[in-house]
């Protein structure tokens, strides 16, 4: 049986960089505060029309394409992983297939809803279709704009200064080296608390306005069956909302627990740990998950304090960036970590 591998990787963040005192100018927070809880001093903006979700990560998907020493048409599968997509429908995976210039419709592309464990998620379901046989090289790319679509008055700041936009892309392939590649990965889902870190309009459950927070159990004749309306926008119910504290609880407690899982599964143990690159939702987190695990600082590969985070783009971007600043030999043992929305959460081991 065939095992997958990283062949190449890269990745693209906008130029416009936005700082802590820039947000400071829009919303009631400061730069202290935010470094302060989340580790962020800037992030990256698109610009408007130009810079899409797709075309993000078309830009991360050439750069991968061209470290891999591949072209476009050799690809047997795109997956797009993002929760901001250009459109609600068609995903973004068609758009980039077209944008990356792909007319073989042999090559077909599915997109992926799995908020901040995007990436780990395709990885997984990337590494199942190299291994079965079906596939030999599978484009897997994870992009997020988040910046259209955040709440940029004082209402909304617990969650628009920690999010940014940008993408990151790797090319899997198949190789019959058995000690190399992805080694393992575990993913996991617990729709319990699917609400406590979500954005619930527009949706089909017929809209939610602020005097009904509730999403479930209201009479039809309340809302109708509107998928958005006047009064959502002017309520601010069609951003992101987040129980911060909660679901720092949950993360800090699910990253050691499933990267314990894939470490068990190989029988290696933390300490052959090379780099652990965990989504980077708050600094603070990976801190934790360092500091629980007692790996080193060179064990880990920290770089929201730059970008912010960006969710599905955040794992491929940070694996890329230590890629090119040589920190990642061949022989290593990279270890992915990523928890988030749903809450969806996996970790993926991988001998580079
Ligand atoms: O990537 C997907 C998964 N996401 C995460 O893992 C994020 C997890 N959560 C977090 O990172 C943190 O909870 C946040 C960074 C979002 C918030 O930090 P926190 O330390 O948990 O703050 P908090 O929500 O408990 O709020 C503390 C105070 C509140 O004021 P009061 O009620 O104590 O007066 C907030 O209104 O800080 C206030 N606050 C802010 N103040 C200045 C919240 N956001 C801001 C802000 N600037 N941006």
């Amino acid at each position: 049986m065939p095992s997958s591998y990283i062949k190449g990787i890269g990745f693209y963040v906008p130029g416009n960089v936005v700082s802590n005192d820039d947000l400071a100018r829009h919303m009631e927070t400061s730069d202290e505060w935010i470094q302060e809880r989340t580790g962020i001093q800037e992030r990256r903006y698109s610009t408007k029309h130009k810079e899409t979700t797709s075309i993000l990560g078309t830009n991360a998907a050439k750069k991968a394409l061209t470290n891999a020493r591949m072209k476009a048409e050799e690809l047997d599968l795109i997956i797009f992983a993002t929760l901001s997509p250009d459109y609600y429908f068609p995903g973004c995976g068609v758009l980039l297939q077209r944008q990356l210039g792909i007319t073989k419709t042999e090559i077909p592309a599915l997109d992926i809803r799995n908020q901040c464990s995007g990436f780990v998620y395709g990885l997984s379901v990337a590494d199942a279709f190299i291994r079965s046989g079906m596939y030999q090289n599978i484009l897997l790319v994870g992009a997020e704009t988040h910046s259209m679509g955040l709440d940029f008055s004082t209402e909304g700041r617990n969650v628009t200064v920690i999010f940014g936009d940008g993408a990151g892309a790797v090319v899997l392939s198949a190789t019959s080296e058995t000690d190399r590649g992805i080694l393992a990965t575990r993913i996991h889902a617990d729709g319990t608390h699917a609400e406590e870190l979500a954005m619930i309009n527009p949706g089909s459950h017929g809209g939610v306005h602020a005097d009904d927070l509730t999403i479930f159990g209201y009479e039809e004749s309340e809302f109708g069956k509107t998928f958005i309306s006047p009064k959502m926008i002017t309520d601010g119910m069609i951003y992101p909302n987040m129980n911060g504290p909660f679901v720092f609880k949950n993360a800090v407690a699910r990253f050691p627990e499933v990267i314990g899982e894939v470490l068990d599964a190989t029988g290696l143990v933390k300490e052959d740990i090379d780099l652990l690159v965990c989504h980077q939702a708050n600094l603070r987190i990976s801190q934790f998950v360092q500091k629980r695990m007692g790996l080193r600082d060179d064990q880990v590969w920290n770089n929201i304090q730059k970008y912010g985070n960006t969710t599905a783009a955040s794992i491929p971007i940070a694996l890329a960036e230590a890629v090119e600043a040589g920190k990642v030999k061949k022989g290593d043992l990279i270890c992915l970590a990523a928890f988030g929305s749903g809450f969806t959460w996996g970790a993926s081991l991988i001998r580079w």
